[in-house]
């Protein structure tokens, strides 16, 4: 029968939409480390991790990562006690790095303004580095039961769709979240918003959603208009504009030399090797760090950054010259203990492959 047909909108009813769903969490509610089992209180710390870790990051890929880093850094005492070059180094191949230092600059912040314990309103949280609307909203809801409005990218999915709201992204966002308050519940708010997300993932996916095993279907109006995976409608990508650089791989004996980034800027504060300037053009080898007999490898190592592409050549030498600037000297084999970002990594893999 067709449900929509027994109750003429059912869709406009969203007080019935949190019970339907939450009754459907109760049952299939994914397990995750940083979860707290019903009848258990999460851990803020835990629940401040995770939302920060998985906001560009997949579930699979964060579940690895929060288990080195929890068994390392338990608490906020330990991580607002944590080296910086270590934190970032652990965070290495995450992207986003600014993500880490704010890490340690709020755990810093909880112990000397809070006593070591996480805030648990809204208003509060937002104040610490690096907690956003999104972070603070998920934190006082799911580490601490408040009602707050959660509206990650998931949540935007499946309420644009229950909605049918089709403004594009990103002017229909105030829609969506003013749709998300009418639906979040005065109790269990953080079960709701991470029902939300378990239903993104699993069953209102972007491109072919499982509507028949929806718990919502009933009430979704982008189900009954008959086109569901057109929602989100997303404004057209800008071209990102191409940017050019060389990273440079100086190797003295069986080391190699790395630098740390600039705290300001991207990938600020990360061990790397050194590049050039990041231009318009192929920089060849301008900016290399020392003189030597460089020779351009035939290869390159692209990345893409939120604003830009970016496509580095290859350069490589040999020294037996000590270096004068703040580098350091890094030992080939034990490379993957360095913590660079991905793209160095990349170019790291290139270099050694080739010379095995
Ligand atoms: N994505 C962001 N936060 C999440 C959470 N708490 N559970 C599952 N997926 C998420």
């Amino acid at each position: 029968m067709d449900a929509t047909r027994s109750c003429p909108d059912a869709a406009a009813e969203p007080a019935a939409i949190a019970p339907a769903l939450l009754d459907w969490y109760d049952r299939h509610r994914r397990v995750l480390p940083w979860r707290a089992l019903p009848g258990e209180t999460a851990d803020p710390y835990r629940v401040w991790l995770s939302e920060v870790m998985l906001q560009q990051t997949t579930v699979a890929a964060v579940r690895p990562r929060f288990a080195a880093w929890t068994a390392r850094w338990p608490d906020f005492a330990s991580l607002a006690a944590a080296d910086e070059a270590e934190v970032m180094a652990a965070w290495a191949g995450l992207g986003y790095y600014a993500r880490a230092r704010n890490l340690v600059a709020a755990a810093k912040v909880v112990v000397a303004e809070h006593g070591g314990a996480f805030p648990s309103d809204e208003a509060t949280l937002r104040t610490l580095p690096g907690l956003g609307a999104y972070t603070a909203a998920a934190v006082a809801a799911i580490a601490f039961g408040r009602r707050a409005v959660v509206v990650d990218a998931n949540v935007e999915r499946v309420v644009a769709r229950l909605f049918a709201i089709a403004e594009p992204l990103p002017a229909a966002r105030v829609a969506i979240r003013a749709a998300a308050d009418r639906v979040t519940p005065a109790a269990r708010a953080g079960d709701f918003a991470q029902a939300m997300m378990d239903l993104g993932s699993a069953i209102c996916t972007p491109k072919t959603p499982s509507c028949l095993l929806c718990p919502l279907a009933a009430r979704c109006r982008g189900f009954r208009d008959g086109a569901p995976e057109r929602l989100p409608v997303k404004a057209a990508k800008k071209a990102k504009p191409q940017r050019h650089g060389t990273i440079f791989w100086l190797q003295r004996g069986q080391a190699v030399l790395l630098e740390r980034r600039p705290d300001k800027g991207l990938l600020g504060g990360m061990r790397a090797l050194p590049t050039g300037p990041w231009v318009d053009r192929p920089p060849g080898l301008e900016g290399a760090p020392a003189a030597a007999d460089w020779r351009l490898r035939n290869a390159t190592v692209s990345h893409g950054f939120t604003h830009f592409d970016l496509e580095l050549s290859l350069a490589v030498a040999e020294t037996d010259a000590h270096h004068d600037g703040d580098g350091l000297w890094w030992p080939i084999a034990e490379l993957d203990r360095a913590g660079l970002p991905t793209l160095f990594a990349k170019a790291a893999a290139a270099v050694t492959r080739r010379d095995e």
